[in-house]
């Protein structure tokens, strides 16, 4: 049976090399996409490259709108085998230290890097059950890491920002509660670090390409059976990524 992943903000970036990158191991592709034509877009273009892919309308921050996407896959396919929380943002004064951050920022970041994949998962966490053996990856960032963004030695120790870090702190604990909850199910959880892509979050900045990024959650989504759960996966800024490395939380 084909299996149906679901990728929010799909429409660019990691988010759709992710999309494609299912799409090429067989499985029908969902390209969630909070605006309609730009999903379109990307689904045309998935299409033309010989995937499978559907566009939804998904934006993540809209309780109406993830509840109208889930009852869509639901009504479409009964169950979902793959879900990708891709959709991610940074804040517009990226620097930003913590004595110059605002709640506003904070509220915003966390809303839908946080907030959001609680949200969604939970609206498709039903039809997650429902399929055999379901995948959830959450697109997470080395930045996240405690570890890391308090080592003297590590390179990450130069960043000061306060909110997209904190968010994908959260974000693994997020992950790792989820793999807690469903640690006796087949359902498995687990956190991709892409390593720092060239996407518009960082204005093309990035060393990678969003299809080098999108590989570790590729394989997070496509784990056997005997995989892990519960992780946060590939390697830390300055390596390859590398999804069979865990990196410190
Ligand atoms: N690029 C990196 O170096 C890097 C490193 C570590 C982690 N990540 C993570 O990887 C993920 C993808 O990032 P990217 O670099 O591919 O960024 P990107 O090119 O800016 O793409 C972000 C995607 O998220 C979508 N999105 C944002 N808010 C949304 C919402 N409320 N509802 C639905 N979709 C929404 C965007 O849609 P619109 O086009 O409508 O804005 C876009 O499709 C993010 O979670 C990011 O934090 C990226």
């Amino acid at each position: 049976m084909t299996h149906i992943a679901l990728i929010t903000g799909a429409n660019k970036g990691i988010g759709y090399e992710t999309a494609r990158l299912l799409g090429e191991r067989g499985m029908t592709v969902l390209v969630g996409a909070r605006d309609e034509s730009l999903g379109r877009k990307a689904e045309e273009s998935l299409r033309e490259g010989g995937v499978d892919a559907r566009f939804v309308q998904l934006d993540v921050t809209d309780d109406a709108s993830v509840q109208r996407a889930a009852e869509w896959v639901a009504d479409q396919y009964g169950h979902l085998d793959v879900l990708v929380n891709n959709a991610g943002i940074v804040a517009a004064a990226e620097g930003a230290k913590p004595s110059e951050t605002s709640r506003q920022v904070m509220h915003r970041l966390f809303d839908t890097n946080v907030f959001s994949v609680v949200a969604v998962t939970n609206a498709f966490l039903p039809l997650l059950r429902a399929a055999e053996a379901a995948r959830i990856v959450n697109l997470s960032s080395e930045v996240g890491s405690l570890t890391a963004m308090t080592d003297r030695q590590s390179p990450l120790v130069q960043l000061v920002d306060l909110a997209y870090p904190a968010s994908k702190t959260a974000l693994n604990m997020v992950t790792a509660m989820y793999a807690k909850e469903l640690w006796d199910t087949p359902v498995k959880v687990n956190a991709a670090i892409p390593g720092y892509c060239s996407t518009d979050l960082n204005g093309y900045s990035g060393v990678r390409t969003a299809a080098q990024g999108a590989s570790v959650g590729v394989a997070l989504a496509t784990l056997p059976a005997d995989g892990p759960t519960g992780g946060y996966w590939g390697a830390l800024f300055g390596n390859e990524p590398d999804e069979n490395a865990t990196a410190p939380w």
